[in-house]
């Protein structure tokens, strides 16, 4: 698969197949991820793998702090976004609802729930940042995952990047023994997805390039 397929084809898959990855396969995916550039080459990123018991493990816990606390996607700013960005993520939602609804759920209680459980992928990936790097080099290790995203999609596995766990962060940490020098900066949910569940039919638009970019002469 070229890289441009991969870019096209790839989306956020929200329901798997009950069928195992190969370590091999997550290790060669780690292995192109690893390829992304970063600053100096600090290569900052860590990955936690967790899969099997530890999965359903981690899983369960995450559920049990979410009906505690219930925290709600959102996008973590202080002030209220813009309408530009409320209106993509409005669409973004509008897209994924006929598949919830057929589902017979509630669009929050399936996205909270769903987040929290990995959506049923049999891997749970947990990437790291460790705290004495500034913030900036988020932007390594975004890199990094978009480069797994990508070596993912063209080995024909589908992935869900799982922001909402970052509010359990201590719970995570706690389960899986992560340092707390270590910041848990992203989920992602690894598999096979599911080709007939009606939550995996859609495909989120983009913006016009005229509303992202600009050129100078
Ligand atoms: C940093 C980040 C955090 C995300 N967090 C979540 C999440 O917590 N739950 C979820 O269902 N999807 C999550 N997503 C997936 C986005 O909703 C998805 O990427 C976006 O709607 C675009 O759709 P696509 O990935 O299918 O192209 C996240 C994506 C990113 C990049």
């Amino acid at each position: 698969m070229d890289v441009f397929s991969a870019m096209e084809n790839r989306r956020s898959a929200r329901a798997y197949l009950d069928k195992p990855v190969s370590r091999a396969d997550v290790e060669d995916i780690l292995h192109h991820a690893a390829m992304a550039p970063s600053a100096i080459n600090l290569q900052p990123w860590e990955y936690v793998i967790v899969y099997g018991k530890e999965k359903d493990r981690l899983v369960r816990r995450l559920q049990k702090a979410h009906a505690e606390r219930k925290i709600s996607c959102g996008p973590g700013t202080a002030i209220p976004l813009p309408e530009t960005f409320k209106n993509r993520s409005r669409r973004a939602s509008k897209a994924m609802q006929p598949g919830v609804a057929e589902l017979g759920l509630e669009f929050n209680q399936f996205v909270e729930q769903g987040s929290c459980s990995f959506y049923g992928a049999p891997i749970a990936i947990i990437v790291t940042l460790d705290r004495l790097f500034p913030k900036i080099r988020y932007l390594d290790v975004g890199l990094g995952v978009a480069y797994l995203l990508l070596a993912a999609q063209a080995k024909g596995l589908a992935t869900c990047p799982i922001g909402l766990i970052t509010a359990y962060a201590e719970e995570i940490a706690d389960v899986l023994a992560i340092s707390e020098n270590k910041e848990i900066i992203l989920g992602v949910a690894l598999g096979y997805a599911d080709p007939q569940s009606p939550i995996n039919q859609f495909k989120t638009e983009r913006e016009n390039l005229d509303a992202i970019r600009v050129w100078y002469e």
